[in-house]
């Protein structure tokens, strides 16, 4: 006998006359590209537009998720009968179905930039003569619907690009002012949206913060209602995620300081605890970060807007500790627009901690303030440097913001 689970799945959703929305919340993924945690799982978002002569999908979903996406799509439409697919952006958490789709619709033609084009080939074998290639400004007309092409390099790959609703004033950026989050659907169901877009922002588009801002500017001219990324929820209200981008993107920093440490025997933990509550007791905003259990997806987020980063670590198997090399490592590829690093270090007989954590943030821009080495723990000599960094440490904050 076959057990049959009725699931229901949530419908599609129109957003406006002729434009649908056909995605997947995923409430059960935990990580990201192996790499990033995702508390509150994720959605993949897949728009639907339809002309009165042609319908686009504008960015698929996750692989596993197709038959969803077919379901949704058949509310509206045969998806055999869909003319585009709108390719903003070749990961296959945007890209996974197209294979999918292109077996079961024969005439629908995918439309990417030049790199796209490439993308598409290598990873979901798409033959050239199924393939549009749009450039920067390129329109295509559904029949009372345009869709317009604006090349967003780099946000996230380098085949990325945005596409615009011009009649409905409805940007699709794929990645771009996107959240991990599989709840909620528009931007006011989700009282603090932003606290998930910085993280987000963090993780994913901080490395390219410079062609986040030409981007910005490429949209300064658009009338834009609505926001429609391919993660997370609807913006109904765009205002206020363009100014956030804005001020993320040109490395705005605030009054604040990024504090990640690891402790073996308490003497790392004890000069964080102290130095965090010098700061603090400054009026300075301090993130406190173990590296034990912490989630990188919040370390991302306070790298965002933080003007001073501190590393603090115990020597151990000759260099400092594996979690803080990693640390290191994350804070220099994520290229965060803190301009200084203090390093905090204990040992038992010989200290490597700093020189190492030095050597993994060569190339960044970081320059460091200060640092501090204790053998085993700290004494009161070493409170008293503390006191002095953590000085230190505020007038920059304080310089950072005026
Ligand atoms: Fe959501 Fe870069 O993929």
């Amino acid at each position: 006998m076959t057990i049959v689970i009725e699931v229901n799945i949530m419908k599609s959703v129109k957003i406006a006359d002729g434009v649908y929305w056909v995605g997947v919340k995923d409430w059960d993924r935990r990580m990201f590209d192996s790499l990033i945690p995702l508390p509150e799982g994720t959605s993949y978002n897949s728009y639907l537009v339809v002309g009165s002569e042609k319908s686009a999908l504008i960015d698929t979903v996750n692989p596993g998720f197709e038959g969803e996406l077919e379901g949704k799509i058949s509310e509206i439409v045969d998806v055999a009968d869909i003319d585009y697919i709108v390719m903003n952006h070749a990961e296959p958490d945007h890209s996974g179905a197209i294979p999918y789709l292109l077996e079961k619709n024969e005439k629908v033609i995918l439309i990417a930039t030049e790199k796209g084009v490439d993308m598409a080939k290598a990873y979901y074998d798409v033959p050239d003569k199924r393939i549009m290639v749009m450039k920067d400004g390129d329109v295509i007309s559904l029949g009372g619907k345009t869709l317009r092409f604006i090349e967003a390099p780099w946000l996230h790959w380098p085949e990325t690009m945005f596409t615009y609703l011009v009649e409905d004033k409805i940007l699709f950026p794929c990645d771009f002012f996107g959240a991990h989050l599989a709840g909620g659907f528009y931007d006011d169901d989700v009282p603090n949206l932003l606290t998930y877009a910085q993280r987000y922002f963090g993780e994913i588009m901080m490395p390219f913060s410079a062609m986040a801002g030409k981007a910005l500017q490429k949209l300064e001219n658009l009338e834009i209602d609505i926001i429609a990324p391919s993660h997370g929820p609807i913006y109904r209200n765009p205002r206020r995620i363009i100014e956030a981008y804005k001020r993320w993107s040109s490395g705005e920093i605030k009054e604040k300081v990024l504090i990640a440490y690891v402790s073996m025997w308490g003497a790392n933990e004890a000069m964080v605890r102290e130095l965090a509550a010098l700061l603090t007791a400054e009026g300075v905003d301090v993130k406190v970060h173990n590296l034990v259990n912490a989630d990188i997806g919040e370390i991302a987020k306070d790298l965002v807007d933080s003007a001073v980063i501190v590393l603090a670590a115990p020597t151990v198997l000759g260099g400092a500790h594996p979690l803080a090399i990693y640390a290191a490592y994350l804070v220099k590829a994520l290229r965060p627009p803190a301009r200084y690093a203090v390093i905090i270090g204990s040992h038992g007989w010989h200290g490597r901690s700093k020189d190492s954590l030095l050597e993994v943030l060569k190339g960044s821009k970081l320059e460091l303030l200060g640092d501090l080495e204790v053998r085993a723990r700290p004494g009161e000599g070493d409170y008293e440097k503390l006191r002095q960094l953590a000085q230190l440490i505020k007038e920059k904050v304080r310089g950072g913001v005026e």
